[in-house]
């Protein structure tokens, strides 16, 4: 959701080093086991996630994240995701017509089937006890561990900011209270965010051996990393909103024709899936495929000699047909910009009640219960 290509679905692009020290093959068994007990038991478990709120959601959004909140919500998880408008302050000085950006951000989560009975969807500026944790849990993590953050270093290096902002230095531990005011088990994320999660367990831990009693207060939660498909923009690039190479799940099927006619391609007349030699190509069809639930070899031994002109118009015909129902809740939505804040207002209300009754336990083990 960013616009800096930094986060999220964008980890795809997360360099080797930086996910190699963090274990993200421990990560990935873990969260194979995890996936196991879920479906075993989903009542087990709370979920919590969360975008930025910079700009509207695309494919790459979709297929790497979204869908899976869907999942889970679905499976019986229960679910909260934040809308983190306070953490888009970090790599930037002024976040830009926010409020619309907000409900669309809750906008296209009632379109693809989050659904707010069973979801709580909320701003983390709303719920002042979840902002409170921060402080306690500063007290707990170094100078020298917020410094060393790989994807705090990676941002800082492409902030649009003038400078260093002291909440883009702190925003792991606000993330941290974003996890724990909930006591989420499970964080789905990509990579890029392994090294907050693991902030988060250390904070968790060293409150409970600190304040505990014997009685840990957190959970120490894990990440859900999902197989994030390689989906590249237009243009061959990452997606990304900023590269006006995207396509939005907002984006009608005539616009979402015209984008894929201008995609790039290759020189290479017959179509394969060869994602490592032809990339775009391959992009392509595994956009396809995920859209009709098909392997994308398939899809291109189909195509093959009919050539790019064909293979573009197939992936056309499927994302528009897996999207037409999404984007015809997404309109039905928006002309109801009432109902909108109505779901916020609710989900910020659940959150506070969740939160308060933290924050109360939190004041209780600190001894500052007045
Ligand atoms: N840092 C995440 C991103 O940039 C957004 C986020 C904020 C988040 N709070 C969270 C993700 C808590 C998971 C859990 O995309």
């Amino acid at each position: 959701m960013n616009t800096t290509d930094t986060h999220t679905t964008d980890t795809y692009a997360a360099d080797a080093h930086t996910t190699d020290t963090l274990g993200t093959s421990t990560a990935q068994a873990r969260s194979a086991v995890l996936e196991r007990e879920i479906r075993r038991d989903p009542g087990r478990f709370r979920i919590l996630t969360g975008d930025r709120p910079t700009g509207r959601l695309h494919l790459g959004h979709y297929f790497g994240t979204l869908h899976n909140r869907v999942r889970l919500q679905d499976l019986g998880v229960e679910t909260f995701v934040v809308i983190a408008d306070y953490q888009v302050l970090t790599d930037r000085d002024v976040a830009d017509n926010l409020t619309e950006v907000v409900e669309d951000l809750v906008l296209d989560h009632l379109a693809i089937g989050v659904d707010p009975q069973r979801s709580t969807i909320f701003t983390h500026s709303a719920v002042p006890a979840l902002n409170q944790l921060l402080l306690p849990f500063l007290s707990l993590v170094s100078v020298a561990e917020l410094n060393r953050n790989p994807t705090v270093k990676d941002e800082i290096a492409h902030s649009r900011q003038s400078s260093v902002s002291g909440l883009m230095f702190t925003y792991p531990a606000h993330q941290a209270a974003d996890i724990l005011f909930c006591k989420a088990h499970l964080v789905p994320v990509g990579q890029d965010q392994l090294p907050h999660l693991e902030l988060t367990r250390t904070i968790a831990r060293r409150f409970n051996d600190r304040y505990g009693n014997g009685t840990p207060v957190f959970p120490e939660p894990d990440a859900l990393l999902s197989a994030a498909p390689l989906l590249l923009g237009t243009d061959g690039g990452k997606m990304s909103k900023s590269r006006g190479n995207a396509i939005a799940l907002a984006a009608d099927a005539d616009e979402t024709a015209r984008l894929l006619r201008g995609a790039k391609t290759d020189s290479e007349r017959h179509i394969t899936y060869d994602p490592g030699a032809r990339p775009e190509v391959s992009s392509l069809l595994l956009l396809a495929a995920l859209c009709q639930d098909r392997d994308p070899r398939e899809i291109a031994e189909e195509i093959g000699a009919a050539g790019s002109a064909a293979l573009k118009k197939h992936v056309t015909e499927a994302v528009n047909e897996h999207l037409a129902p999404i984007r015809a809740r997404r309109t039905a939505y928006a002309g109801d910009r009432g109902y909108l804040r109505q779901v916020l207002r609710e989900g910020n209300a659940r959150a506070n009640a969740v939160a308060e009754a933290t924050l109360a336990q939190v004041r209780t083990a600190m001894n500052s219960h007045y």
